[in-house]
């Protein structure tokens, strides 16, 4: 679309207008297995491929955080087999690219209710954190069991909590501050979010950080998402005028 099979060093991507968050919905991974008649966690399985490739890639790139929306809190209503497979896979995951993602400087986070998953996806996932809290490179941020609306009624919550203790004025509460109160506290602002496979919604994924985020939908399905994609996404992005709701 934007450049015939090109190298990467001879892309037109500018560095000092990389993203510095960007949000993936990885949808589409049933459709692709189907489409080869295979099955379903076929395609998630193939989907973890993409999500060391991208990784790697925003790395390399520097952007400085990327979420991936791994398991949402409504894919509970999912068969009960593919459920456990997918949180079957990230041990998966780390048994295969641990070592090199660490190796990268990459930091593993996570938003959600990791507590609601099973005993040993805990372990591996915390693992992974554990192991890679110090790093200093891209931040791999994985929603797992994750909602937005959750997110901001559980940040509202807390934000009630506090203002009964006295540990807040009301008078002083801004976005600034219930930021702070969300899962993504320590994330960058978002600055791009990109959804394969076609679809063009939300799906309940982080709608107070997407508030002024560039949306890219593109048609490819997630296991076939690779370097080359990102990259016209990125240039797609760059080509965008971006006012805030202000002018220029
Ligand atoms: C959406 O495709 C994808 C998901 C709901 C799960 C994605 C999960 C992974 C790729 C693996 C997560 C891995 C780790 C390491 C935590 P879909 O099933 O909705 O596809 P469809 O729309 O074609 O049916």
């Amino acid at each position: 679309m934007f450049f015939k099979k090109a190298k990467k060093e001879d892309t037109n991507i500018k560095l000092q207008k990389i993203p510095e968050h960007i949000a993936f919905i990885m949808d589409g991974n049933g459709r692709w297995a189907k489409s080869r008649n295979r099955p379903r966690t076929f395609g998630h399985q193939e989907g973890t491929k993409t999500i060391r490739k991208i990784a790697l890639e925003c790395n390399r790139l520097g952007v400085k955080a990327m979420t991936v929306y791994a398991f949402s809190t409504e894919n509970f209503a999912r068969p009960e087999s593919e459920v456990n497979f997918i949180f079957k896979l990230p041990e998966e995951f780390f048994n295969l690219y641990f070592e090199e993602l660490h190796k990268n400087n990459v930091k593993i986070t996570v938003i959600g209710h990791l507590e609601k998953a099973p005993k040993r996806t805990q372990e591996v996932i915390g693992n992974a954190m554990a192991k890679t809290q110090n790093n200093t490179g891209l931040i791999l941020c994985f929603a797992f069991i994750y909602g937005g609306q959750d997110e901001i009624l559980e940040a509202t919550k807390n934000v009630a909590r506090d203002f009964k203790a006295g540990k807040i004025v009301l008078e002083e509460l801004d976005e600034k501050m219930f930021s702070n109160y969300l899962m993504t506290k320590d994330l960058p602002d978002c600055d791009l979010m990109i959804r394969t496979s076609g679809e063009q919604r939300l799906s309940n994924f982080l709608l107070w950080q997407l508030a002024y985020a560039e949306f890219i939908f593109t048609e490819t399905f997630w296991p076939d998402f690779d370097e080359q994609k990102l990259h016209e996404c990125l240039l797609e992005y760059q080509s965008r005028d971006r006012r805030f709701g202000g002018l220029k």
